[in-house]
């Protein structure tokens, strides 16, 4: 298939959105979220433009996300998002619809598989194609996808983690499960509800996780200062955590992971895992960028992880690959209508 200018690649996230355009590279980077007018309902803005908005007004607007755990769960939120970029990208020019490229879990059902054709479609795509999130994944983050032994790639991202093993230019095995940063969060919210009694806001939850992480999980003097609300009073309250504290809790949620990708080597041809073994996991996503994961991973599977050279952007950058045309037998990794 020959792809002409106005090819896009999109990667709808549950945090973020980024979009990549054949020839230009990544041109957006963006939260995925939508402004809608309180009171009526409407459309005011999207992406970045739309946390601007709620910024400055927010109690004229509220927040919309269309994904949940890596699904659409607002099909109107992800169509208005959806149309926006679409329009952005192709210069404002209704007539050049663009044919774009989305990035879905591997092995979608048939049901995400019409959900996703259908919205890009509605938004203004001329032709849509689905790229399986663990094959982009390992090859933005320069796995040469196309040699015959194995490499495993774990995209942690906000919302789900998409782990797979590729080889010969197709995914061998792979599993999805619906746990990222956004879990690492609400598990220091719980944590810090039950050890401190402080209700935690989200952003300061993920507020801890970047900055103590920063530190050092096993520095005994890292600690942070977060404010929250009393459980007991109700009452504004600060409390101070400390990197020590917290890595059991980040440990916890850190484990379904773990778990799956040791599931998976369960299911893995042992010729593919025994190159696995010989190279390393390839972690990729935000979510993996939280300090010290791939030693606690490699410690705690006896198995060396790696993180891949700017991983929140190995998804985007391998659709931005694909699209400018690559080695045919990874057209297994299309599934194009
Ligand atoms: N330095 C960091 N340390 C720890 N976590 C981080 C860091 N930077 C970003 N994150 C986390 O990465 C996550 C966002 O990652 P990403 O943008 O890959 O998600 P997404 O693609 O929107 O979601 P998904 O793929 O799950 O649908 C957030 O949970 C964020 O807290
Ligand atoms: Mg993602």
């Amino acid at each position: 298939m020959v792809w002409s200018y106005a090819d896009v690649g999109i990667d709808l996230g549950t945090e973020n959105v980024r979009v990549v355009v054949r020839g230009r590279g990544v041109v957006i980077d963006e939260p995925s979220a939508v402004a809608v007018d309180r009171q009526s309902g409407l459309f005011a803005a999207a992406g970045g433009q739309a946390e601007e908005l709620l910024a400055t007004d927010p109690y004229k607007f509220i927040r919309l996300r269309p994904l949940s755990n890596g699904a659409i769960a607002r099909y109107d939120c992800a169509l208005m998002l959806l149309r926006n970029i679409i329009t952005r990208v192709s210069g404002g020019r209704g007539l050049a619809r663009p044919r774009v490229a989305l990035s879905v879990a591997a092995r979608p059902s048939q049901v995400e598989k019409r959900t996703w054709l259908q919205v890009a479609m509605e938004s203004g795509a001329r032709a849509t194609a689905l790229v399986e999130a663990p094959m982009a994944a390992a090859i933005g983050a320069g796995v040469d996808v196309l040699a015959p032994g194995g490499n495993m790639v774990a995209d942690i991202g906000a919302g789900v983690t998409d782990i797979g093993v590729v080889s010969a230019g197709g995914i061998v095995v792979s599993d999805r499960l619906k746990v990222g940063g956004a879990s690492i969060d609400r598990g220091l919210q719980a944590y810090a509800r039950d050890s401190h009694r402080l209700a935690l806001g989200r952003r300061s939850a993920e507020e801890i996780k970047v900055k103590l992480g920063a530190q050092g999980w096993t520095t005994q003097e890292a600690s942070l200062t977060v404010h929250g609300r009393d459980l007991a009073d109700g009452l504004p309250k600060a409390a101070t955590f400390s990197a020590k504290e917290m890595s059991p809790a980040i440990e916890r949620q850190v484990q379904p992971v773990i778990d799956a990708v040791r599931c998976l080597f369960g299911c893995t041809p042992p010729e593919l895992a025994s190159d696995i073994a010989a190279t390393a996991i390839v972690l990729t996503g935000g979510g993996s960028r939280l300090a010290g994961l791939a030693g606690l991973m490699s410690e705690k599977m006896g198995v060396l992880f790696r993180v891949a050279p700017d991983p929140d952007t190995c998804v985007i950058r391998g659709i931005g690959e694909l699209l400018t045309g690559m080695d045919p037998r990874v057209t297994c990794a299309w599934k194009s209508v």
